[in-house]
């Protein structure tokens, strides 16, 4: 029978039981793999297939959760076998609810921080990455990542205490109530009452705490104790011995984008400087950018980018470009010299885009660098898992002095 009665499960609750519980099973060993595996070259490409898979088997579980509850709202919940032990019964349902609450909260946090990370491993499927609302956003993907780290937590709890509670029943009391589920038998009896509306109530209270904690907790402070990089002093600008007018950067942007396994993970310098001088008259001109590599963002791929194999930041903190301006034709523009980067002098053209009105400019430029030429990412010998070329873009306005 598909349909529950007062003292069986039906074909259908016991398919969404076990197919939910083996998938969740799998995920927790897959996420408990990934957590203890070190972030290496080595272990990039299969960390990345086991997130992608860890994600997808994710976000089934979260589909057939809400095809399980749609279905459960509608069927009788098999009465309590003991009834007459009462903690032992509000235990239970306490985690029984507990449980229907993590096979919800748990993808849906996971599927959160993923749509707010970028780059990382794709949810192996073709409808999308990302849940709509979610802004991309470094902080709203840490919180998410703190309520998915709290709930597995809970999961582990819960879970352990679950399948301890089905065995005693199973083994020591052999009173039918793992076989209700596993084979769908009755035990119990008809009419007996549920332990009220207590369970639900005291399940939904702490998942609220747990979902909110991350909120209210004061967030740690980074490891190195350096506030965030947004808030951190401008880099000093460099002193340009020039005798042409001299312009100063009101706003702008320097981002990055490098190719992980095929798809485009994009970033930016939160720090950094330029000193310009240039002559509208000649079309030449000078620049000197100091770029704090510490305030990379990059994604979910942040901390592998600023490690010893890519920008190591720890022992190259500046970055530099010195530069001859010329005007090519109109607005077009290049700037010609050399970009000193972890501890490496390379020769960097930057070609870009240069109006002036009155005495604020814009410009606009890309450059395409090969990581190879610094060095970086010696451990990735080939593009499968991260793409040779870095395609650096500038925008900023500049004011006259
Ligand atoms: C059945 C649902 C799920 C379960 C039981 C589960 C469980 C776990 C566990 C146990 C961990 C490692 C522990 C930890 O990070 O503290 C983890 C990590 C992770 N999970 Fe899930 N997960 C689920 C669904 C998802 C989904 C749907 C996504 C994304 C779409 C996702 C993305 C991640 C990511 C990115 C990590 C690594 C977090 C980090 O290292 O900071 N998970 N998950
Ligand atoms: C191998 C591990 C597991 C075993 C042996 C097991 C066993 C059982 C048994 C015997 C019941 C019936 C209890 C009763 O009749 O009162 C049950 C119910 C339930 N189990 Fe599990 N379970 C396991 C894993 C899980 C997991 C991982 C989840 C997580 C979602 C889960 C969620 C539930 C829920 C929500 C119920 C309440 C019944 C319903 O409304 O569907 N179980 N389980």
């Amino acid at each position: 029978m598909l349909t529950n009665t007062a003292t069986r499960y039906g074909a259908l609750a016991r398919f969404f039981h076990w197919a939910i519980a083996l998938l969740i099973l799998t995920d927790i060993a897959l996420g408990l793999i990934g957590e203890n595996t070190p972030r290496t070259a080595e272990t990039a490409a299969g960390l990345t297939t086991l997130y992608s898979v860890h994600k997808t088997i994710g976000v089934a579980v979260l589909g057939l959760a809400v095809l399980r509850i749609l279905w459960a709202i509608t069927q009788p919940k098999p009465v309590p076998v003991h009834p007459e032990r009462k903690a032992e019964t509000l235990l239970a349902e306490v985690i029984h609810w507990m449980l229907y609450g993590a096979i919800v909260i748990m993808p849906l946090s996971g599927w959160v921080m993923h749509s707010a990370e970028t780059g990382f491993a794709p949810i192996l499927w073709p409808f999308g990455q990302d849940l709509p609302f979610v802004p991309k956003s470094e902080d709203v993907a840490h919180m998410a990542g703190a309520v998915h780290g709290l709930s597995a937590l809970v999961i582990y709890l819960t879970v352990a205490l679950h399948v301890a509670g089905a065995l005693k029943h199973a083994v020591i009391e052999k009173d039918g109530v793992l076989s209700r589920m596993s084979r769908g038998t009755d035990a119990g009896v008809e009419g007996e009452a549920h332990a009220s509306a207590l369970p639900p109530v005291l399940a939904a209270v702490l998942w609220i705490a747990v979902v909110a904690f991350p909120f209210v907790m004061p967030a740690p402070e980074r490891p190195d104790g350096t506030a965030a990089p947004m808030e951190q002093a401008q880099v000093e600008q460099a002193e340009l011995a020039s005798d042409l007018p001299s312009w100063t950067v009101d706003q702008g942007s320097l981002t990055i984008s490098v190719k992980q396994m095929g798809a485009p993970v994009e970033g930016s310098f939160a720090n950094w400087s330029a000193a310009i001088a240039y002559d509208e008259a000649t079309g030449t001109g000078e620049v000197t950018v100091t770029i704090d590599t510490t305030s990379l963002t990059l994604g979910s791929v942040t901390q592998q980018a600023m490690g010893p194999e890519f920008f190591n930041t720890e022992t190259y903190a500046t970055a530099t470009f010195e530069g001859e301006i010329s005007r090519i034709e109109g607005a077009s523009h290049q700037a010609v010299g050399t970009l000193t980067l972890v501890g490496q002098e390379v020769p960097v053209t930057l070609a870009f885009d240069l109006t002036i009105d009155g005495d604020t400019a814009t410009m606009s430029g890309t450059s395409t660098l090969d990581r190879r030429d610094f060095g970086m990412g010696a451990g990735y010998a080939d593009e499968g898992t991260v793409g040779f070329a870095v395609e650096v873009a500038t925008t900023l306005t500049a004011v006259r002095q």
